[in-house]
């Protein structure tokens, strides 16, 4: 049987991956694929003829779109990130009736539901397993491993610079700059590391692990996003000394009002697993109906276990070429027409537990003052932790533990407790969760 040809865009850290794991690999993956996979054609920029191995056979082009209309070219490959010309590029090569695999997760995240749309249209497929959580296989378990459960909420460590930065930062007490530094060398950080600090990389993934779990469209603009960058030291120290880790997770959940969308520093219990996923490993942890929870485990980044995903999707691709368009797996896991428009919560809406850290003057009626505030507002306190000022000081810091409550409940309380006299500093906030299975 013919080859089924690549067109690869990209040939940077996980296009350049992908060539080397195809050429490696290429027996194996042809005894699961059916098929001999062969990379025809790629387009990459300021190459300075350094050619990656296993492209040494291809065309070499700068130009995209001489790929993506190459009539030879079967699947087309999508490795270079970011909107434009990402997005021109997979829509021509839709248009021109190819396959699409992709890693870039802003564009599914932004651009899905035009591109499966168009996808649809077409009879073909776009494959994006590559795009969250690096090379564990999450959207297959999703999408096909859990079909018959009702999905009641995911949490996820889907950034692995993130994950790398605050565990070194509670394993050696590094300087968070010094560690980005080093993740962006070992080629885990985005282009643009805020991408990672701020959240925005992981918003992208969690819009699309939600609208796979819960049958919506994708929504990025609607993921409440929180970055790391304000985590200090004291909170982590301050955070193992009540039993908990500090960790960034991507957080969605359907309740009886909508859905939550929300990316932030989360303390969770140091004896859940996945409060013991360090360094730039991923984890994703779902509780469904059925099955209950389950625990995902992986490098979330990284040139081969990235292209481990890409090549995996290719195989998949390959396969189901001869298949009716009508009963492949569907993009996001629902059957186009049930896609529902389930609301999604605001964060004021969502219900959390709370860490508040605060300082305040070390005098008779400060912790009262809290605490009628916190009782005014119907808000339960679940610990508390007050560490004696250090000598010739006297300013206190106190740490509070509450019980699930309102974001709008908590932000008046926030508010009410920074008007206080007694207090001399900003109220620091970092949500927790359980994560139990009931
Ligand atoms: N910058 C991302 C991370 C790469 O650190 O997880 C994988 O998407």
């Amino acid at each position: 049987m013919k080859p089924v040809y690549i067109g690869l865009l990209g040939l940077g850290t996980v296009g350049g991956g992908t060539a080397r794991v195809l050429s490696n690999n290429a027996a194996e993956i042809a005894r699961r694929a059916g098929r001999e996979i062969k990379l025809l054609h790629a387009a990459a920029r300021g190459l300075k003829g350094q050619i990656p191995q296993g492209a040494e056979q291809a065309t070499i082009t700068e130009d995209g779109f001489e790929v993506v209309n190459n009539p030879d070219v079967d699947i087309v490959v999508e490795l270079i990130g970011g909107d434009s010309p990402a997005r021109e590029l997979v829509l021509q090569a839709i248009e021109n009736g190819k396959h699409v695999v992709t890693a870039n997760k802003a564009l599914i995240a932004k651009h899905g539901n035009e591109i499966f749309a168009a996808a649809q249209k077409k009879g073909v497929v776009v494959a994006f397993e590559a795009a969250v959580a690096g090379g564990i296989p999450i959207i297959k378990a999703i999408r096909e491993g859990l079909s018959a459960n009702h999905i009641n909420w995911i949490a996820g460590i889907i950034n692995g610079t993130g994950n790398f930065i605050l565990t070194e930062m509670r394993d050696k007490g590094r300087d968070f700059d010094d560690v980005l530094k080093e993740a962006q060398q070992l080629g885990y950080a985005e282009a643009d590391p805020t991408f990672d600090v701020e959240g925005i990389d992981a918003a992208h993934k969690l819009c699309i692990l939600s609208s796979i779990a819960f049958g919506v469209p994708l929504q990025f603009d609607k993921v409440y996003t929180e970055g790391i960058s304000k985590i200090s030291q004291d909170d982590v120290t301050f955070a193992a000394q009540l039993g908990y880790r500090i960790k960034h997770l991507g957080i969605t959940r359907v309740t009886e009002q909508g859905i939550e969308m929300r990316v932030h520093p989360t303390l969770i219990p140091e004896k859940r697993l996945i409060a013991n996923v360090d360094g730039v490993m991923n984890a994703v942890l779902i509780l469904a109906d059925k099955l209950g929870p389950s625990l995902y485990y992986g490098a979330g980044a990284g040139a081969d276990p990235t292209a481990s995903a890409v090549v995996a999707d290719i195989v998949d691709v390959t396969r189901s070429l001869t298949t009716d368009p009508d009963n492949r797996v569907p993009h996001l896991a629902f059957q186009p027409g049930q896609i529902n428009d389930t609301p999604v919560l605001s964060m004021d809406e969502v219900e959390t537990a709370y860490y508040l850290r605060m300082k305040a003057q070390d005098k008779p009626g400060v912790m009262a003052d809290i605490t009628r505030i916190m009782g005014e507002g119907g808000i339960s306190i679940e610990a508390i932790l007050q560490k004696e000022p250090a000598q010739d000081d006297a300013v206190a810091t106190i740490i509070l533990l509450t019980q699930r409550i309102k974001e709008a409940q908590m932000n008046r309380a926030i508010a009410a407790i920074q008007q206080l006299d007694s207090i001399s500093s900003e109220v620091t906030r970092i949500r927790v969760e359980s994560l139990a299975a009931d």
